[in-house]
């Protein structure tokens, strides 16, 4: 029998009790998307688009206030384009009122819709949405930043599935192979980036101001960290294959939730058509930094720590 994560309502919650539950890896969820969403000609318009969205993704990227890489005529491209920027500033202004923590300094990303059936789609396991993983190096270097991930399944008749084997904290205190994929075979886990990345970030930042979406190739120690964190937990058996602490999550047609995706382990087991907006939040205006994926890595394995010691 597969064992439910029991989601908890957050429709009457403060702004506190909302970060504090993102921050210690809940599920922050919501039974009726709060967000208005698009008209249901739109949404059934998008749901029924014919082979052109056989993408993994369709983005919408506010830097270029475009829908790159997405090859339709110009009216479908026009629709596309208008729904996601809308949606998108939707969200913003709801993540204002229910999370104002956040707001200083973060950085809006993407918002996408999720076109395919997510199971059966035998992609290489690193693009693979189906095998459990925490995101990572979301829309280029996060740098320690937090990834904040809105999600509405706006499938009208079926629930979004996701698994889930607990947060990073859990399984970094549970799996000493992650933190030697995450020091790659050296003594000591380095997160502060050197003069080269200096060099290499700056280089990235004045590209990016005449070609914006050039900031995604942006990257830093600690998001090479947490991507062979990421490519391990989906490529190494003794990880991928290991039930221990599995858990579906059910999100019904037309529910929201949003999540720490950096904080929480997840895969996608089943679904189709959702929307998902990413905004990166600056560790600082966490509330509990300490519980953040760079401030655990930056304390050290507490087994081989211990073992270093004694
Ligand atoms: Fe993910």
């Amino acid at each position: 029998m597969v064992e439910t994560y029991a989601l908890r309502s957050f429709n009457q919650a403060s702004p506190e009790e909302i970060e504090d539950a993102l921050e210690r890896s809940e599920v922050v969820y919501f039974q009726r998307c709060p967000v208005e969403l698009p008209s249901e000609e739109d949404l059934a318009w998008l749901r029924s688009l014919p082979g052109r969205l056989k993408a993994k993704n369709v983005s919408y990227h506010p830097e270029s206030d475009s829908v790159p890489r997405f090859d339709a005529d110009p009216e479908t491209q026009r629709r596309v384009e208008t729904i996601l920027r809308t949606h998108g500033q939707r969200v913003e202004a709801f993540l204002r009122r229910v999370v104002p923590d956040y707001v200083h300094g973060w950085t809006l990303g993407t918002t996408s819709f999720r076109p395919v059936e997510e199971e059966g789609r035998k992609l290489k396991p690193r693009s693979s949405n189906e095998l459990i993983h925490i995101d990572a190096g979301a829309y280029g270097a996060t740098k320690g930043a937090r990834i904040l991930r809105f999600f509405v399944n706006v499938n009208p008749e079926r629930d979004r599935v996701w698994g889930t084997k607990g947060s990073f904290a859990d399984l970094m205190t549970r799996y000493d192979a992650l933190w030697d994929a995450a020091r790659n075979g050296k003594d000591r886990l380095r997160l502060e980036g050197t003069a080269l990345d200096a060099l290499y970030s700056g280089f990235v930042g004045v590209v990016s101001k005449v070609y914006p979406l050039v900031k995604v190739i942006d990257s830093s120690p600690y998001d090479r960290a947490m991507r062979r964190i990421h490519n391990y937990m989906k490529e190494n058996p003794s990880f991928r294959d290991d039930p221990t602490g599995f858990k579906e999550i059910r999100f019904p047609p037309m529910s929201a939730w949003m999540v720490f995706t950096d904080g929480i382990s997840h895969s996608v087991l089943r679904g189709q058509h959702a929307f998902v907006t990413t905004v990166l939040v600056p560790l600082e205006n966490c509330r509990r930094p300490e519980l953040a994926p760079y401030r655990i890595l930056a304390a050290g394995a507490p087994r081989a720590a211990a073992a270093a010691t004694a």
